[in-house]
């Protein structure tokens, strides 16, 4: 069933409530955020001579929340138009206004009595057919609606977001014995596509999947540190990257989430878990010792300044980060921590093969694969243990592990890496009792928990019917490998391939290190945009997989050939992608680009020259070339001219300096977009361009979107015609450029880079403003990129970029 959701109210916000409010309206969709009525003046509301019954104090709770969600890093709100959405109250007074809300969505603090007299209070205002769910971590879903009548408890259901709920792509949804389905399908397919969220279903049981599994996981993985004396140190080292998961490691993430948290949840949930036989975990000694020290000392995390990590300064005032001994409780300084095993596993690439290593008996008197195999296969045998009990099916398991705690393959994904039999043999053999569902797997033929043919994953077992059940591929979903192994690649090298994409459209992707454009790049860009001229082909997509679109040019390729004074080889590159650029945008058949992620210097350019692109939400698009001391030489300063200076001077008597000067911010201070949609309001993205909330429909948004504009027959964009200021506008750019030197802010070298920019933008000093072709603004593009790269200082900061990786 499809349900429209045109207005969503959030109750409480705090940090999952403002947050989840920010979200939903960076959807676009309007949120009525509600929190409490405070109970108590504060001395400056006194001092106001405001009461409690003063609409500023009657808000200030909710007022404060949503502050702190407009002020959160990384950020809760996309950009200005989605705060503007967000409208704020109390429940005192607004409770009434949730009667517009098609999904009402409660996230007060985590107590089971307030929650059950709220849901009461929203029974008696919500429309009949309104969706109501909660946020709550842990409580039983079922009793939160305790009470209430048969129509609430059918529209009734949990939905657990992940903190920061922008950012996290888990959505834990729990429906009770009594959740109309096709209401739940409906918010997991809402989630879905208009928050970019990934739903994994969940039983109604304490913390769901991801927490359950988590908590008792990372209690173990305390409780063997501390027993067998690693060092914080030591156990980060072995519990991040290495073994698949992210930098924060174990220690960190409790410094990250606060380890008064971390305890509270420990707390509630060995209360709920009775019958849980690995709950004593929570309560271990070794892990208390440490954590009921920590909370004694209000050594609380990051947000305290210390927890079991400290930053500091040394006598000589340099920056420094200390790690907490936790049988002294002093800070020290770490030692790097040295494990003969790890390091010689270290540099094997698949994390399946690298533990597999870690894991080779030779190892087994090593202290780091001892740790890590005692943790990992902890991990693995509680998951089964608790699977069917918490989960549907196994794979919802792995995709909440991987979607909600960022590990790069769940338990049972890892353990078909390591091959479930002899993991089980040796986990035996240790006395780690394995779960019956799993015996009998392994008993009845079936070798890993996933069926995989062709390097796809085809199928699960499912323990139910026992045997493999078929995996579809989601809808709207279009992902590269399985083109790979249907033979679909039209022609490849080292950096790019291209791709049949079926009904006349061809992929172009990129794949080379951090998908910096290079030699082999630009050659398999022209070979797809020579295939376009082809009868069959309709059309072409450039988008990719990797971690980021397009981090821009090489800078390596372009440091050593300036240094080498190869400055004629420099030149034919720039020409190369400027041609090129300039025969995607003018191709008669269309070319969209799918961008995510980061799409800088380079990357912003090809995504400016696209037919149409199709962003995702989380979209970082920028021109950060005077960060290496440069400036954009594949058209990127002659499309915001294009963009935001030439419209507007069709109109007579307008001034371009205020246009010029906003250009010449944009680019010279390498601002980067930190969504689709600032990206847009810097000029990276046009009206046209459409952004896309969920990451994995990118790919399939864009070849639909070519095959759209096939249908509407398209039209490559007739020349665009360009405003060159000319002299007056360079001058009076250039005062500003030496003002800002002046004042301190730009050094020499800063200031010769800032003119060449503003050069360009003013179109060079014609003595008369003009209209010029886009040619005109590439030829000064590239001649000022050549200027600059021939100078000493710029050759210094792109080997500073290399080294250090930071401008
Ligand atoms: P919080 O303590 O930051 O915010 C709770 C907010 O609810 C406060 O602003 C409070 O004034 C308000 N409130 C309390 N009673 C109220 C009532 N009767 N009516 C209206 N507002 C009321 O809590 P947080 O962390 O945002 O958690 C909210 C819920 O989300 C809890 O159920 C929690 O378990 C869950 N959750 C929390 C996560 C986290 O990382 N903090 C992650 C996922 C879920």
């Amino acid at each position: 069933m499809k349900r429209h959701f045109t207005q969503v109210a959030v109750i409480g916000a705090g940090t999952m409530g403002a947050a989840i409010a920010a979200h939903v309206a960076n959807a676009g969709i309007p949120v009525l955020l509600l929190d409490k009525v405070p109970d108590a003046l504060t001395p400056a509301e006194e001092a106001r001579g405001l009461t409690l019954e003063s609409p500023a104090v009657r808000n200030r709770i909710v007022q404060e929340g949503f502050e702190r969600a407009r002020q959160r890093t990384p950020p809760a709100f996309m950009s200005p138009e989605a705060e503007r959405l967000v409208t704020l109250g109390n429940i005192a007074d607004d409770l009434g206004k949730i009667a517009q809300a098609d999904w009402i969505i409660e996230a007060i603090v985590e107590q089971l009595e307030p929650k059950r007299t709220l849901m009461a209070q929203i029974e008696a205002v919500r429309r009949p057919d309104s969706i109501v769910t909660s946020n709550t971590s842990g409580l039983p879903i079922a009793s939160l609606a305790a009470g209430r009548s048969d129509d609430f408890r059918r529209h009734f259901f949990g939905t657990h977001f992940f903190n920061p709920p922008r950012y996290m792509r888990l959505l834990e949804v729990t429906p009770t014995a009594d959740s109309d389905r096709e209401l739940v399908q409906a918010v997991a397919h809402f989630a879905e596509t208009m928050l970019g969220k990934k739903v994994v279903f969940c039983k109604d049981t304490p913390n769901f999947i991801g927490n359950r599994l988590q908590s008792i996981s990372g209690a173990f993985v305390l409780d063997y540190a501390f027993t067998h004396g690693y060092t914080i140190a030591e156990v980060d080292a072995l519990t991040g990257p290495l073994i698949g998961r992210p930098r924060t490691a174990v220690f960190r993430l409790y410094d990250l989430v606060g380890i008064d948290v971390a305890a509270q949840v420990a707390r509630n949930l060995y209360d709920l878990i009775p019958d849980d036989e690995y709950r004593h975990l929570l309560r271990s000694p070794a892990r208390e010792k440490v954590i009921n020290g920590l909370l004694e000392r209000g050594w609380l995390g990051n947000k305290s300044g210390q927890g079991f990590y400290k930053r500091s300064r040394d006598a000589e005032g340099k920056r420094v980060f200390l790690v907490l001994n936790p049988e002294t409780f002093d800070y020290e300084t770490p030692e790097k921590p040295h494990f003969e095993a790890v390091e010689a596993v270290q540099g094997i690439p698949d994390l399946g093969q690298r533990l597999t290593a870690l894991f080779d008996p030779r190892w087994q008197q090593d202290r780091g694969a001892r740790f890590v195999w005692a943790i990992i296969s902890f991990q693995l045998t509680y998951a089964a243990a608790r699977a069917q009990e918490i989960a549907y099916d196994l794979k919802s398991i792995d995709d909440a592990i991987r979607w909600g705690f960022n590990h790069q393959l769940g338990p049972f994904e890892l353990w078909d890496r390591l091959g479930v039999a002899p993991t089980v043999k040796r986990m035996e053999a240790e006395g780690l009792p394995v779960a019956p569902w799993v015996q009998e797997m392994l008993e009845a033929g079936y070798t890993s928990f996933y069926r995989v043919e062709n390097g796809q994953k085809t199928g699960y077992y499912d323990w139910e019917s026992k045997s493999y059940r078929d995996l579809t591929p989601p809808p709207r979903h279009l992902s590269i490998a399985p083109l790979r192994t249907a033979g679909k690649v039209v022609q490849q090298n080292e950096s790019a391939s291209i791709y049949d994409l079926d009904d006349g459209v061809l992929l172009l992707e990129f794949h080379s290190r951090l998908n910096t454009i290079d030699a082999p790049m630009l050659q398999m860009m022209r070979h797809a945009r020579s295939l376009l001229e082809k009868e069959g082909y309709v059309g072409l997509v450039i988008g990719n997989e990797g971690e980021h679109f397009c981090a821009g040019a090489n800078i390596l390729a372009v440091a050593t050939a300036a240094q080498q004074k190869r400055f004629a080889e420099i030149e034919e590159a720039i020409t190369a992608l400027q041609d090129l650029l300039m025969a995607f945008r003018y191709s008669p058949k269309p070319v969209v680009v799918a961008v995510h992620n980061r799409a800088l210097g380079g990357g912003a350019e090809i995504v400016m020259h696209a037919s149409r692109v199709v962003a995702h939400a989380e979209s970082y698009i920028g021109l950060v070339e005077t960060g290496v001391g440069l400036v954009p030489a594949g058209g990127g300063v002659k499309e915001l001219v294009r963009r935001l200076i030439s419209p507007a001077m069709q109109v007579q008597e307008t001034d371009p300096l205020p246009l010029a000067q906003r250009v010449l911010e944009t680019i010279g201070q390498a601002k980067v977009g930190r969504s689709a949609a600032e990206s847009r309001s810097l000029g990276f993205l046009g009206p046209q361009d459409r952004i896309v909330m969920q990451r994995d429909h990118l790919l399939f948004a864009a070849k639909r979107e070519v095959l759209n504009l096939v249908e509407e027959d398209y039209v490559p964009p007739p020349p665009a015609r360009l405003y060159a200021g000319g002299r007056d506008l360079y001058a009076a750019l250039k005062v500003g450029i030496w003002l800002m030197q002046q004042a301190g802010y730009l050094s020499e070298h800063d200031a010769l880079i800032g003119e060449k920019l503003a050069y360009i933008i003013a179109g060079g000093d014609l003595s008369a403003p003009q209209w010029t072709d886009e040619r005109y603004f590439l030829d000064l593009e590239r001649q000022a990129f050549l200027d600059l790269v021939g100078t000493e200082k710029t050759q210094a900061r792109l080997w500073h970029m290399l080294q250090t990786g930071e401008p």
